[in-house]
Order: structure tokens, then C-alpha cells, then sequence
């Protein structure tokens, strides 16, 4: 079945960043979320991106014009009927997630695809939550979305080969490289690189470096593009501290203990970017 509409649930910073990417390239699309505020936030958010890529004479102001035309928003999950597509980029909570497709199985076609933009919760878990399993997928956007080639594509086991190709098809569409990924805690991405944040978190926590040593190691030593620290105020530390927690409870092996440090800055509410405080300060 052709895609023409595409569902984003969830307006935040990953949810918006893969409305405007999808919008982008053609589709229209409807972004939902759970107040009129956090979607006029997302939309903003959008509406800006595009702003300075035409002051950066990257696109025509009509082509911007355009890509905004084709983004709805919708603070009504039942509204999601009307898209051939639905990816889910809530906050990463189980018992959100899981409600979530709960909804959009009651709402959306039965034929109709409904992906996760999960960092690290099982897709199997999610699926086992619909009468869809083998239309439910992992389609992991990272973040900041328009900016990022990858989409990690993660396949649970009952997701069916129609499933796979037709969301790996849908990720080139939006002009990313797709990688795919079996249903294993934290996958490919998270796996590799949430270990390596903590351990930076660690290495702030035994006082072995300050956090901007610890960063300026990382940034010049391996030529990452940002410190493993900035990496995870721009991340969330919330988001880290869960999956961190997925991959320790997954597979209940010592090595993946959250620092007591990141939770304590989570506890405090110091969240990153997003909360003005994090590692840094915004
Ligand atoms: N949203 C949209 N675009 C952004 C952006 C944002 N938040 N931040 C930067 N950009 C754009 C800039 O506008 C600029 O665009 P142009 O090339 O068109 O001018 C481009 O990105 C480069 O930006 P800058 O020159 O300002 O800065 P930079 O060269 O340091 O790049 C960065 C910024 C792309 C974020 C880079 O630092 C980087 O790649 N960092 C690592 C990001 C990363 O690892 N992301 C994965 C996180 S893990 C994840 O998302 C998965 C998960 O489940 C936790």
C-alpha cells in the first residue's frame, strides 16, 4: 500500500525532528501529541530549522512553505485513522508505550504499520501490546533527526518480512541509511554507545577528570563531534538513565549498573539541555 499520510505521536525533539524529515520528502503528515502546547512547540521548533535553512539559501522560502503545509497537528490519538503509517516517539516509559499502541491498534487500519522510535525497550513487549505484532517495528531515529543519516531498523521476532522492507524503504525515503538490528536490548546503537556515556559519567563521579577534560578526551583524542557529557545533556539524562536501566535489567549483567551520578542529576531534575541543566548549564 503507497504511503501518502504519516502519523508522528509525540511533538518533542525526536517526534518533531521526524514529522519535518517526513514532511520533507513528501508525505503528509500528522503530528500528535498530548496538549496544543507541546504540538505549537513542535511546530515552532520546525518552523525554525527550516527558518535558517533558508537564510543558509539551503532551500527556497516556497519549498519551506510547502513542508510546513503539509504538517497537521492533533491532540487526539483517534485521529490517527487517517494515516497509512504511524511512527511513536513518546518519552521513553513502558507503561506509556505500551498505552500507546494499545490506542493506535484500535485506531489506526489493520493494515497499517506501527513503528517505535524506542530507544531500548523491547519491540516484542511493545508488539505483544496489539493484535499486530507482525506490523509492529523499531524505526530509531537519532537525534538531532534532520540532521543524522542513520535509522537503526529493529525487526522483533514476529515482525514480518513485508514490515521490515516496506519501513527500510520508508527510511531512504527520508533521505537516511537504514541499518538493521535484531530485538536485543539497547540494539545496535545503545548498546554500544550508552556504556561509553557512562563510563564517562563515571569518570566525572571518581573524580579521574573534569567534565570538560573528560569531554575535551573524547572530542580530540577519538575525534568524536561532541564529548561524551555534551552528548548526553543534548540526549536527556532521563533518556540515558532508562536505557541504562533497560540494558542492565535485559541482561542482568553488572557491567551496565547506572552511575549513581546520573541518577542523582536525574533525581535533581537536571535532565540536560532540555531542563537548562545537565552536565552543563544552558
Ligand atoms: N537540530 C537540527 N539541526 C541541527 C541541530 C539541531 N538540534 N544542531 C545542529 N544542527 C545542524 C546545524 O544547523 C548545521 O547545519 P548546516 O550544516 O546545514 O549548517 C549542522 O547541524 C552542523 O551544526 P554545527 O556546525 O552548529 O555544529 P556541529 O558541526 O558541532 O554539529 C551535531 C552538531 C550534528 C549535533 C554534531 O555535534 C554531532 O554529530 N553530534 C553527535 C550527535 C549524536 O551522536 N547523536 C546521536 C545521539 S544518540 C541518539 O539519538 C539515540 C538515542 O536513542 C539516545
Amino acid at each position: 500500500m503507497a504511503i501518502k499520510t504519516f502519523g508522528v505521536i509525540g511533538a518533542g525533539q525526536m517526534g518533531n525532528g521526524i514529522a519535518q524529515v517526513a514532511a520533507a520528502s513528501g508525505l503528509n503528515v500528522i503530528m500528535n501529541d498530548i496538549s496544543e502546547e507541546f504540538c505549537k512547540k513542535g511546530l515552532s521548533n520546525i518552523e525554525k530549522l527550516l527558518g535558517r535553512s533558508v537564510e543558509k539559501g539551503k532551500i527556497e522560502a516556497a519549498e519551506k512553505d510547502a513542508i510546513l503545509s503539509r504538517i497537521r497537528t492533533s491532540t487526539n490519538i483517534k485521529d490517527m485513522a487517517d494515516a497509512d503509517f504511524v511512527v511513536e516517539a513518546a518519552t521513553e516509559r513502558e507503561d506509556l508505550k505500551f498505552k500507546i499502541f494499545r490506542d493506535l491498534d484500535a485506531a489506526c487500519q489493520p493494515q497499517v504499520i506501527l513503528a517505535t522510535n524506542t530507544s531500548s525497550i523491547p519491540i516484542g513487549r511493545i508488539a505483544s501490546q496489539t493484535k499486530r505484532p507482525d506490523k509492529v517495528i523499531g524505526m530509531h531515529f537519532m537525534n538531532p533527526v534532520p540532521v543524522m543519516k542513520l535509522v537503526e531498523v529493529i525487526r522483533g521476532l514476529a515482525t514480518s518480512d513485508a514490515t521490515f522492507e516496506t519501513t527500510w524503504d520508508l527510511a531512504k525515503q527520508f533521505g537516511k541509511t537504514p541499518a538493521q538490528a535484531n530485538d536485543y536490548p539497547g540494539f545496535i546503537a545503545n548498546r554500544i554507545l550508552l556504556p561509553m556515556i557512562n563510563e564517562a559519567v563515571y569518570c566525572l563521579y571518581h573524580g579521574v577528570g573534569s567534565r570538560e577534560d573528560i569531554d575535551t578526551v573524547m572530542k580530540l583524542g577519538m575525534n568524536h563531534p561532541m564529548g561524551p557529557l555534551t552528548l548526553a545533556d543534548l540526549i536527556g539524562l532521563d533518556t540515558c538513565l532508562a536505557i541504562m536501566e533497560t540494558l542492565y535489567e535485559g541482561f542482568k549483567d553488572s557491567k551496565y549498573r547506572p552511575c549513581p551520578l546520573l541518577r542523582k542529576y536525574v533525581e535533581a531534575g537536571w535532565l540536560g539541555r532540555k531542563s537548562g541543566r545537565g552536565f552543563y548549564e544552558y
